[in-house]
């Protein structure tokens, strides 16, 4: 059974996508949060892109979870798995199998903004765990985080899972604030399962987010699409240019549109004129990436000790387990 708890406000999405984009656009350079990416078409873009033979992180996570999950679910002896950003349910049930084989799994809590994620998520696996309690949580991680109170099911100890390197879009000041907020509402016996996309050849970087067929192009520009129909706004999708870039200082991947020509766009729920100059870049998103040490002493400055590591067989993704210091 499929429960949401709902801990926004009614209006949050619209106020937080308007108050994001005013920020944004009247910044310079400009820049959109990549948050809103992930409307219908968005997500079904994302979607083809892990599919994609130029991206790798999906699969090469997806392999590490195949190897390593029961270890994981030995390690952590949860009863509660809690996923932030209910992500693909392929990889969270090979979490919940090997919760399962233990016989600790109790119930199943992804996080999300997005109520729809939130009930496909727990639908999709209803049917497939049917002793299983989803008790989903509507929520926004990237500024509070609503783990579930501790009554109920939610006693027993948790393995919180952030996966698929969704932490390379937060910059350093943004992933320190949030993984601060990670420890702060885990319990002794709790332990934290994360992703992280690890540095290697440029090249092999930029053709992930820049695959030939185009579709990491077309999910770039969907951000405008999305400002088109939720504010009014309206962005020529073709008058700019997918543009990926490897930043060597600091090791993230910058997705940008590029405008192909002087225009003023109109974004009209906000009274607002944006005039972009001939080849002006607007980042759209960081994704960055990641070394051993560096995750480990990240996760040391907000008070994680990591327990395990694990990678890829050509060392492509890193998974690591970690519990309150
Ligand atoms: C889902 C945020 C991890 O950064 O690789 C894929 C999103 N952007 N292609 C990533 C994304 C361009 C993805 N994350």
């Amino acid at each position: 059974m499929t429960t949401v708890e709902h801990r926004l406000p009614p209006d949050y999405r619209a106020r937080t996508l308007r108050a994001d984009v005013l920020a944004g656009l009247t910044a310079t350079p400009k820049t959109l949060p990549p948050k809103w990416f992930y409307d219908a078409q968005g997500s079904a873009l994302f979607e083809k892109i892990t599919e994609l033979p130029e991206y790798y992180p999906t699969r090469a996570e997806r392999s590490i979870l195949r190897a390593v999950a029961p270890e994981v679910a030995a390690e952590s002896g949860a009863q509660v798995l809690v996923e932030l950003g209910s992500g693909s349910s392929e990889k969270t049930r090979l979490l919940l199998d090997a919760l399962r084989d233990r016989g600790t799994l109790r119930s199943y809590v992804p996080v999300d903004v997005s109520e729809s994620a939130l009930v496909a998520a727990g639908d999709a696996l209803a049917a497939d765990y049917p002793d299983l309690a989803v008790q989903a949580v509507e929520s926004d991680f990237e500024e509070s985080l609503g783990l579930p109170s501790p009554n109920g099911d939610g006693r027993g100890p948790r393995l919180v899972a952030f996966l698929g390197s969704t932490i390379g879009n937060m910059v350093p000041a943004q992933r320190a604030a949030f993984l601060s907020r990670v420890r702060s509402q885990l319990r002794p016996g709790d332990t934290f399962l994360l992703g992280t996309d690890l540095v290697k050849d440029p090249a092999i970087l930029v053709a992930a987010y820049d695959d030939s067929a185009g579709v990491t192009a077309d999910f770039n520009k969907n951000v405008l699409a999305v400002l088109n129909a939720e504010l009014s706004a309206d962005f020529d999708l073709d008058a700019f240019e997918h543009v990926a870039v490897w930043d060597p200082e600091r090791e993230w991947i910058e997705m940008r549109l590029r405008s192909t020509t002087v225009q003023h766009v109109l974004v009209r729920d906000l009274g607002l004129t944006v005039t972009f100059a001939d080849g002006e870049e607007m980042r759209t998103e960081v994704s960055a990436k990641f070394r051993r040490a560096g995750v480990e002493a990240e996760l040391a400055a907000a008070g994680f000790t990591m327990r395990s590591w694990w990678t890829d067989s050509p060392g492509q993704f890193g998974l690591s387990l970690s519990t309150p210091a």
